[in-house]
């Protein structure tokens, strides 16, 4: 079915009362993009909180409707709705009909990292070939698909380690992929940890994908902290692809969540930031080293004995 596409460019502040208008007109979809996106200044939004939905300064609304929908009546009743509307704020589109779940795993491809792995996505049968590794994943809503270079230098870092009876952490697992990657390279069992209970039902439903579920331990925070304080929870390899800033305030979890001697790598640091977390995770980590791509940085080492 095609849809007419109403674009509706608001202030930050006058978003709420738009997107309403739009529901109540009866828009079939509505999704919310930087109205700057395509200037120099865009805003780019990294990681929002859980239940946080931060906004650009300027905000383009696009609403579906109906293709036979009629755009006078619908600009009218819009106008009637917010009455600071400007008739240059809004503009209409035929949208044609899509697969829009396929036209979001065309741009999702098998990738490989490192000498075995690869991401494939859970729709497309890997082939048969012993010396692959396949993690087949859909990220739902969570992140981690394996196209953000964050990820990308984690899958290479455990790729490069010998897994083989080893237990391993992943804080902030988003879709499960680093967790779900270390089984498959040959870990006995896996914990993740994430903020977002979202997170923690896409690793789930993708540990069960790829036939880990039994391996794959899942916590909140608070929970993983009383496991580590019973002493339940400390790890043979240790990863956490989150941001700078949390990376900075867990260094002291982490260091607790991983056994002597433990290779561990944090990622989402972006090229600049490492200084500070080097020499803040010199206190409990050596052998470290900085590795790079893209814009971001991964920092690995050891924990010290
Ligand atoms: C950048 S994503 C990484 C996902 C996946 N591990 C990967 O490498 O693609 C970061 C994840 O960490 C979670 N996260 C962010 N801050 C956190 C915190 N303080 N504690 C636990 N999880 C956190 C987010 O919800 C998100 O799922």
């Amino acid at each position: 079915m095609p849809f007419l596409e109403l674009s509706l460019t608001v202030r930050v502040g006058q978003q709420p009362a738009a997107e309403e208008a739009l529901d109540d007109l009866g828009a079939l979809a509505i999704t919310l993009r930087d109205a700057d996106a395509e200037t120099a200044d865009e805003q780019a939004i990294f990681e929002p909180g859980v239940g946080e939905l931060p906004l650009w300064p300027t905000i383009t609304l696009n609403a579906l409707f109906d293709a036979q929908t009629d755009r006078r009546g619908l600009a009218a009743a819009l106008g009637e709705l917010l009455p600071w509307l400007e008739p240059e704020q809004l503009s209409f589109a035929d949208v044609a009909d899509q697969d829009w779940e396929r036209v979001w795993m065309d741009q999702f491809v098998p990738m490989p990292f490192g000498r075995r792995l690869w991401i494939y996505p859970w729709n497309i049968e890997p082939p048969a070939a012993a010396e692959q590794v396949v993690v087949r994943l859909d990220p739902g809503l969570a992140f981690g698909s394996g196209t953000h270079p964050t990820t990308a230098l984690c899958l290479e870092w455990l790729d490069g380690l010998d897994l083989a009876g080893r237990t391993v952490t992943d804080f902030g697992c988003g879709s499960g992929i680093l967790a779900i990657a270390a089984l498959k390279l040959g870990a006995t069992a896996a914990i993740g940890v994430d903020n977002d209970p979202q997170a923690l039902i896409a690793s789930a439903d993708n540990a069960g994908r790829n036939g880990v579920a039994g391996r794959l331990t899942l916590f909140l925070p608070q929970d993983f902290s009383c496991a580590a304080a019973a002493g339940n929870a400390a790890a043979d390899v240790f990863v956490a692809n989150i941001l700078a800033g949390p990376l900075g305030e867990l260094a002291p979890t982490f260091a607790a969540a991983a056994k002597p001697g433990a290779p561990f790598a944090i990622s989402g640091i972006l090229d600049g930031q490492q200084d500070e977390l080097l020499a803040r995770y010199g206190e409990w980590f050596d052998q470290l080293r900085v590795d790079r791509r893209e814009d971001w940085v991964r920092i690995s080492g050891r924990r010290l004995r």
